[in-house]
């Protein structure tokens, strides 16, 4: 027998037989002497018309001879004679039964003195992925790299959470699901507080996607990376004369409950002339009373501070929403109520297309950082309008995936109306807590591996796959931003700087002491 893949063996192979008790959902198995197997491994008991899918949920190790009473001087007798009775016992969950190429529950019992193999690929392959026409690739099993795993796209009907601690491989996974969303021809939006997504465009894969994907950028976001590296970004800007007066309070961070305020942008507002730009707006100002003004005047002065954002064209949704289309709003650098507003206006836009059918493909909507966007009890805008997306959206074919490290700070009718999750690792006690208030379908079983998964390393739940997986996202085709700093070489950028400063100093010392200062 030789080793697959990363020391695992090959499938198919035979690992030991069924002992003691078992049932239809648990069996337990006596590992054949020299067999190696880990946690999370999938076997099959195969039968002449169907075949028992499991997996490993436990591995033990006993022996009836070396009991703790016995003394370190008693192990070390039988141990240097050889004297070992070791019997390793593998615990096992069924996933189900495959009968006639199908998966179903499994309802047979397991009898004692069955052979367990290890599962074959074709199995696994089956079980783990929908039909190529629906099937979104993400990755493989975790330590079998020769099995696919997909996840089914109608499943992202009810929203997709994606839930980790920071630096659990997130942005990372989030990045893999867009692109497979691209290749099908979905329309996507992502909503991108840190700049994470905009240079999918770049590198040899990213290439490949570049004409599908557009960055959009406000003259306010700072942009985390310059437009060198991230290419051509189109302008998000706005038109004055389109703005509503809410819009405009909103824009001048007037929050919604200071009447007294919104009242003054109204006046201002219903007493502009002209072209009803923005210098008609301020211009206004001398219509309302000295009292108002004076009210008013650090929100005046903070539109004149941010006036870039305006200019004579307004971006809207035929910009941003078409077949195919991945749009980056790179909203970096922004306030948070200022990313907010924009936000609004493009969710708002593509909702109200929806539901009145102007545009008839489904639209994804990536929310990342989004318990900033839908704290738990906030009633903004922005919030209203998620909510409202993750409650009916799919009604009307918009549909939401959730990205957050805290699932206990989000608002949580959103993240329980999402009903597929990618969670990788978590290791606070009270973020698992919150996720497991949030579904049904994530059982104690799944959170207790949750602080053991590596970087990259997910579980799949819900509607989006048909059991529970741990899979290994695939690695990135486009380009990642946002990933951790190494602070380990940026020192030693550091240090060279440093050394390389001195030496001049040094040198200019020198070259006073010889020619006297
Ligand atoms: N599946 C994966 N394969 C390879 N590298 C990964 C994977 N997932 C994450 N990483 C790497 O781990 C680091 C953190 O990932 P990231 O997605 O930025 O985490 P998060 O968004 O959860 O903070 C990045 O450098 C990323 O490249
Ligand atoms: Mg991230």
């Amino acid at each position: 027998m030789k080793p697959g893949v990363r020391g695992v063996h090959e499938s198919g192979s035979e690992l030991g037989y069924t002992v003691g008790e078992n049932s239809s959902e648990y069996f337990q198995f006596v590992l054949k002497p020299g067999c190696n197997i880990r946690r999370w491994e999938y076997v099959e008991i195969s039968y002449p018309d169907h075949a028992i899918v499991g997996r490993v949920e436990r591995i033990i190790s006993r022996s009836d001879l070396l009991k703790d009473n016995l003394g370190y001087e008693g192990v070390e007798r039988y141990v240097e004679n050889h004297i070992n009775e070791i019997v390793d016992i593998c615990r096992g969950s069924t996933l189900g039964t495959i009968e006639n190429g199908k998966l179903t529950k499994s309802r047979y019992l397991i009898r004692p003195g069955t052979p367990v193999k290890r599962a074959g690929v074709a199995i696994l392959t089956g079980i783990f992925n929908p039909p190529e026409e629906s099937a979104l690739n993400i990755g493989t099993l975790v330590d079998r790299e020769d099995v696919p795993v997909s996840v089914n796209v109608n499943g992202l009907r009810r929203h997709l959470a994606i839930v980790a601690q920071t630096g659990a491989g997130k942005s990372h996974s989030a990045g893999v699901i867009m692109e497979e969303l691209i290749k099908k021809g979905a329309s996507v939006i992502v909503l991108d507080p840190h700049a994470d997504y905009v240079l999918m465009r770049q590198g040899e894969g990213g290439r490949s996607y570049s004409p599908f994907i557009k960055i959009f950028r406000t003259p306010l976001s700072t942009g985390r990376y310059s437009r060198d590296n991230v290419g051509i970004v189109e302008d998000f800007t706005l038109r004055f004369s389109d703005l509503e007066p809410d819009e405009i309070s909103d824009i001048m961070g007037i929050k919604e409950n200071w009447t007294n305020l919104r009242k003054i942008v109204e006046d201002m507002h219903s007493s502009m002339k002209g072209l009803k730009d923005l210098e008609d707006f301020m211009m206004s100002t001398e219509k309302i009373s000295p009292e108002d003004r004076k009210k008013i005047s650090a929100r005046i002065r903070f539109i004149k501070k941010i006036k870039s954002i305006f200019s004579t064209r307004t971006t809207g949704l035929k910009d941003y929403v078409s077949p195919g289309q991945l749009s980056i709003m790179d909203l970096s650098g922004m306030d948070q109520f200022l990313a907010n507003y924009f936000s609004y206006r493009v969710i708002n836009e593509i909702m109200e297309a929806k539901v009145s059918y102007d545009y008839e493909y489904p639209v994804f909507i990536f929310i990342e950082e989004a318990h900033n966007f839908i704290p738990p009890g906030s009633s903004t805008n922005i919030s209203q309008i998620i909510k409202r997306i993750a409650a009916e959206g799919r009604k009307f074919g918009v549909f939401l995936v959730v990205i957050t490290q805290r699932p206990g700070k989000i608002d949580q009718d959103v993240l329980s109306q999402c009903n597929s999750q990618i969670i990788l690792r978590v290791t606070n006690p009270l973020d698992k807590k919150a996720l497991m208030d949030s579904a049904e379908s994530i059982s104690d079983a799944i959170i207790e591996d949750l602080s053991s998964l590596e970087t990259g390393e997910a579980i799949l739940v819900g509607e989006f796959v048909r059991i529970p997986i741990i899979a290994k996202i695939r690695e990135r085709e486009t380009e990642e931003g946002g990933g951790d700093v190494d602070i380990a070489s940026l020192l030693s950028r550091a240090r060279d700087e440093r050394d390389r400063k001195n030496s001049i100093e040094a040198d200019r010392e020198r070259v006073k002491n010889i020619f006297g200062g």
